[in-house]
């Protein structure tokens, strides 16, 4: 028998209820229809929790926090392990998801099942390996000791772009730490989280430890962020929300972790290995069909290697396919929603119309399908360099003596990631040294990992994700003065 579109193998894993202080909850009001970005048809739906609701989750988890943050770090592991292993058990089963409410290619959702559930497995063990200091005390009879603590109630807010990797991101090192959590996800794709809920219960996630609440951000949003319990507020989309919301946990000094805008540089040198340069415009421009936060958005290469940079990059997009996600050898899935196109086609059609050169691509075919597209000659102030695109649309601009490509590349108010193709080991210390962002690229699109530090400069946020600096994000350190020995 043939698999309906988007069906699971464990069909209780589409939840249609939200998870509150370790219950299952319907909402209140209608509830919020999840579509299918391809099909356009309701795949699911979840409720529009009231702030009660949230307020209940945040009281859950402060009653929960003092016996979860005191059990030892190696049981606080044992359980993100096990929520490891259900996840990848369940992995096809979670792309199937992903790709249903998202929309992404089925082999970016796998993709994403090991980089989000690698998060759980990475904490699981660094949990255990969270040191506290002695520091030398200035005189004598005292003992100068530094310990780290679990801030407390943290709160998440997850984009839709990454719905399992970006709230595993949040969720591993809050818990490993001994925090606990109540996350929101995008009314775009909640039912992935509510899945990744389920199997946190089957792990054995205490009740209140962790909760999501599905609904309406300007009922969520204000009960988190005025809540004087909450320690922290963990948040992945756009800079203005990220600056509202920083103001909104302002009178209540939150600690914040803020993962927003990007507008991504690739610096392309004249001696940089041609396929490594193509290879690495694929995937920084194309992963997740260029729904990311550190997508390339310009791509500046030297005079002398651009047009056959130009032949090269062109004659692999050209073979890429847009169309349903869950088709075989797609390559990238419909948009998420209208606007996302509407985007797209604005900042393809303003390249033209400023003397870009069309090389492979074109305009949209209808629905929310966006074909994957390179422009040369970009002028250096199209919309496409100064807004992110978000999607499948990559746009070359040439450049001439390594500092304008620096200024160029600089020359913008984010900083999250950058990427520079060279061979020479100079011009790689030199504009790594001096691109002003959280993460550079060096002969590589693939940044993204559980083991290293994930965030921004500028106006592209606050903190880091992943690695033990992820963890420390989620604890306090408390000095202790111990005189009299
Ligand atoms: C993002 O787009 O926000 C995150 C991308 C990643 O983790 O690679």
């Amino acid at each position: 028998m043939s698999r309906q579109r988007g069906e699971l193998d464990e069909k209780y894993l589409l939840l249609s209820k939200a998870y509150v202080a370790g219950k299952w909850v319907d909402g209140s009001g209608d509830p919020i229809a999840v579509d299918d970005p391809y099909t356009l048809e309701t795949v699911g739906q979840v409720p529009r929790v009231s702030e009660a609701q949230v307020s209940e989750a945040i009281d859950a988890a402060n009653r929960a926090f003092p016996q979860w943050a005191r059990w030892p770090a190696k049981e606080r592991g044992a359980i993100l392990r096990r929520w490891y292993e259900l996840v990848i058990q369940h992995k096809e089963d979670f792309a199937r998801l992903i790709t249903l409410e998202n929309g992404k290619a089925l082999k970016e959702s796998r993709a994403e099942v090991d980089y989000g559930a690698g998060f759980l497995e990475f904490y699981a063990d660094e949990a255990t390996r969270s040191l506290g200091e002695i520091i030398p005390a200035p005189v004598t009879g005292r003992r100068l000791m530094v310990e780290r603590e679990p801030i407390g109630v943290c709160v998440a807010i997850t984009p839709w772009n990454f719905p399992l990797a970006m709230l595993t991101r949040k969720v591993g090192p809050a818990l490993a730490a001994g925090c606990t959590m109540v996350a929101k996800p995008a009314e775009l794709t909640p039912l992935t989280a509510l899945a990744f809920a389920k199997l946190g219960e089957e792990a054995g996630v205490p009740a209140g430890v962790f909760s999501v609440v599905t609904g309406n951000s300007k009922t969520i949003g204000p009960v988190m962020t005025g809540s004087p319990i909450v320690r922290k507020l963990s948040f992945t989309g756009s800079t203005p929300v990220g600056a509202m919301l920083a103001e909104a946990c302002a009178p209540t000094i939150k600690r914040l972790g803020l993962e927003l805008g990007g507008n991504a540089p690739l610096l392309i040198f004249d001696d940089a290995d041609l396929d490594t340069a193509v290879e690495t415009a694929m995937v920084a421009k194309f992963r997740n069909g260029g729904q990311s936060c550190v997508a390339a958005n310009r791509i500046y290469v030297q005079n002398g290697i651009r047009d056959r940079f130009l032949d090269a990059f062109g004659s692999k997009v050209a073979t890429m396919k847009a169309g349903d996600g869950f088709e075989d050898g797609i390559d990238v899935g419909p948009m998420i929603d209208d606007r996302a196109i509407a985007k797209i086609d604005e900042h393809r059609e303003d390249a033209l119309r400023r003397g870009g050169r069309l090389i492979a691509g074109g305009a949209s075919p209808g629905g929310r399908i966006a074909v994957p597209t390179l422009i040369g000659d970009v002028a250096s102030d199209a919309l496409l360099t100064r807004e992110e695109t978000f999607g499948p649309l990559a746009g070359v601009i040439g450049f001439a003596s390594v500092e304008d490509g620096v200024r160029l590349a600089n020359d913008t108010p984010f900083g999250l990631a950058a990427y520079l193709c060279s061979s020479d080991p100079a011009t790689i210390a030199r504009v790594g040294r001096d691109l002003e962002s959280g993460i550079v690229g060096i002969n590589t699109g693939l940044i993204s990992t559980p083991f290293a530090p994930f965030g921004g400069v500028k106006q592209s946020g606050l903190g880091r994700e992943g690695s033990h600096h992820g963890l420390a994000e989620y604890q306090n350190l408390k000095y202790l003065c111990h005189a009299g020995l």
